[in-house]
């Protein structure tokens, strides 16, 4: 997969050369270039900002930089991906679509990524509209809160999406039974436990230690059910009704959660 991040801060993308994000560059899995969005300013002062039209607070980032920095982006993905390819635009935004596990699997499969990381209040929005008439552009949040800027948004996505690469994570089955995998059925992950088997007079769960695979995979399922009514109700309310076992159900219903026309909903 070939991304390209563009930004004014470059420095803030060198986390994106440890671990497994930077062994995946390393040997070829991931082809990763960061730009300054400066080498596109034509002025002495190297300019990428101005007052917002309309006033108010902050400062907007001006196209000319942006459209001269993105076609020469394509331009040269286009020299090394083929004269067909086209990249998705991301711009990390807390205007735009939440940033999901199912978003990561779908730009996974894609075989070119651009970010544009925007600063102060966000990038001239024809730069959008230009960019959209070139190919996809996806404004995507982090969550509902306000970043800085769009650099710590881009480690995470580059993060969460190169991981599904195949041969980027060591062992596969760790992406299959993790929270928010299609393969959990919506629910967040069982605690988990290792060596001591007891520690500081804390026991790990008897369970984990019986060798019992079926024991071990009801205890992990019913961990998951309880953790996810604690923490994310949100998920259970989403889940389909006719995936839950009569085991799932009976805890559930413990918890205060009954089945109703195929969902699952919070017993008032
Ligand atoms: N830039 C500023 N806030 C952001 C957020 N919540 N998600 C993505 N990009 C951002």
């Amino acid at each position: 997969m070939r991304v390209d991040v563009v930004t004014i801060f470059p420095e803030y993308l060198a986390p994106l050369e440890l671990s497994l994000i930077g062994r995946a560059r390393s040997t070829g899995l991931l082809d990763l270039t960061v730009h300054d969005l400066r080498s596109w300013t034509t002025d002495r002062h190297r300019t990428v900002d101005d007052a917002p039209l309309g006033g108010g607070a902050g400062m907007v980032m001006r196209p000319e930089p942006w459209a001269a920095a993105l076609d020469d982006v394509r331009t040269a993905g286009r020299a090394s991906l083929g004269d067909g390819a086209v990249p998705h635009l991301l711009v990390p935004s807390p205007a735009g679509a939440p940033f999901t596990q199912a978003m990561a699997h779908e730009l996974a499969e894609q075989p070119w990524l651009a970010f544009a990381c925007g600063r102060y209040e966000g990038i001239d929005e024809r730069v959008l509209e230009a960019a959209a008439e070139q190919g996809p552009v996806t404004p995507v949040s982090l969550g509902d809160y306000v970043l800085n800027g769009g650099e710590v948004a881009v480690l995470a996505v580059v993060e969460a999406v190169a991981r599904l690469l195949p041969g980027v994570v060591g062992n596969p089955h760790s992406l299959v039974e993790e929270s928010h995998a299609p393969a959990t059925g919506g629910l967040l992950e069982a605690p988990v436990y290792t060596r001591p088997a007891a520690w500081e007079g804390r026991e790990a769960p008897e369970v984990l230690l019986s060798g019992h695979h079926a024991r071990v995979a009801a205890w992990r399922r019913e961990q998951s059910l309880r953790r996810t009514a604690a923490r994310r109700p949100d998920l259970l309310a989403a889940v389909d009704a006719a995936s839950l076992s009569k085991a799932d159900r009976a805890v559930l219903d413990e918890l205060g959660w009954s089945v109703d026309g195929g969902r699952l909903r919070q017993r008032g």
